[in-house]
């Protein structure tokens, strides 16, 4: 029990879709205190931190030993100087830090996991100074996820510091009906791969290409709200897509609230990329303090009209084209009222005007007056912010 004689999960923190950085996209199990401190220096020097970007979370491999009494240490060739001074680091530039462990007696990795050492865990983390745990779900067998996942939250409140909590079962429990009250975010599906449309084999298990995670959120948006966020897995941009597929990925992240977690190499982006991952205006979409994300308005033969309300009574409009061709967009503002299926948001066009904002080019774009016309490339994105 916590000091008030009982557990709960945090509840303040993640008000906003979470936004940092973790290790595993590009580095798997390749990580060292080096690659963390250097990339807390690049999340600074790079402008991410001033765009919103916070956690410094490291993914799998990080693990030791534990030792006779059980406590879980960092491995001595990789973390040379110890977690609570990596931490401290990391600390030390403005930034939180973040760690990975797995409900199962090992991680995915093949390190300890938690299992049966949660309150140890959590109470090493907690003397660390750790402010976020992506807990994942390997070598669970008998366990269950929904209390496996409650216990962990017991233990991090028990513990008494403030850590979000990333609940990382893959979807296959369906944690948008019992973790609202338990993680702060939860994974809706398998892992993130960094291609358009496709499937990558891995054998037992696959990995998916942004579309294919896109198309895997549908009916989950009213599960979402401030403080427990669905989560589509982290961003591959930087990571070998062409330039529109990451903008288009990175945008798509924004209008469906999910948490912004960078995974390329920080210390060596390139401008363009860059500047994908620091587009405040893209950004401001996506950390709207109302929290409801995007709904697809309509679909046709691979052009879609997503549409996300936002606070103020503003709202994102985004036009995506999956399709190999260019298309032509023809949209007559007064023809297409907005009506948000889960939640009470509506605009109708003939009543309500707003000014356009193109989020991509920081262009004004006329106003819902007008019909608006553009061509937009294969596998791109048009978004407009519409302002009152
Ligand atoms: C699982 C998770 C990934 C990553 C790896 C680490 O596959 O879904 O995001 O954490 O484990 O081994």
């Amino acid at each position: 029990m916590g000091a008030k004689g009982f557990c709960q999960k945090f509840d303040d923190l993640a008000q906003t879709p979470p936004m940092g950085w973790n290790s595993w996209n590009k580095f798997a199990c390749d990580v060292n205190e080096e690659l963390i401190r250097e990339t807390a220096d690049a999340m600074v020097a790079s402008g991410m931190k001033d765009a919103g970007y916070e956690y410094i979370i490291i993914d799998d491999c990080w693990h030791g030993e534990r030792d006779e009494k059980g406590f879980i240490h960092a491995n001595k060739e990789k973390f040379p100087s110890g977690m609570k001074a990596l931490v401290d680091y990391v600390h030390s530039k403005g930034l939180k830090f973040g760690i990975y462990s797995d409900a199962g007696w090992q991680t995915c990795g093949g390190k300890p996991g938690s299992r049966g050492r949660e309150y140890q865990d959590a109470q090493t983390y907690a003397e660390w100074g750790v402010d976020y745990l992506k807990y994942d779900w390997c070598n669970t067998e008998g366990l269950k996820a929904e209390g496996a996942y409650l216990t962990m939250r017991d233990a991090l409140y028990e513990a008494g510091k403030p850590i979000v909590l990333s609940i990382c079962e893959w979807g296959d429990n369906q944690p948008w009906e019992w973790a609202e009250d338990i993680g702060h975010l939860w994974r809706t599906t398998g892992d993130i791969y960094p291609c358009w449309d496709c499937e990558e084999d891995h054998g037992d298990w696959s990995s998916w290409g942004i579309l294919r995670i896109l198309d895997m959120q549908k009916g989950l948006r009213n599960y979402a709200g401030p403080g427990h966020w669905n989560d589509p897995d982290m961003l591959e941009v930087g990571n070998g897509m062409s330039t529109s597929e990451d903008r288009a990925h990175f945008t798509m992240w924004c209008m469906i609230a999910a948490p912004l977690i960078a995974g390329n190499d920080l210390r060596n982006m390139n401008e363009t990329t860059r500047a994908i991952l620091t587009n405040k205006d893209v950004i401001s979409i996506n950390q709207d303090r109302l929290g409801v994300q995007a709904f697809k308005y309509s679909e046709d033969d691979g052009l879609e009209v997503w549409v996300k309300p936002l606070a103020n009574d503003e709202w994102a409009v985004t036009f995506l084209n999956r399709s190999e061709q260019e298309r032509k967009i023809d949209f007559n503002w007064k023809d297409h009222p907005f009506e948000d299926p889960d939640f009470s948001y509506k605009v109708d066009f003939n009543n309500a005007q707003y000014k356009l904002y193109d989020v991509w080019k920081h262009t004004s774009m006329g106003s819902t007056q007008k019909e608006l016309e553009a061509s937009l490339p294969s596998h791109d994105v048009l978004t407009l912010r519409l302002k009152s």
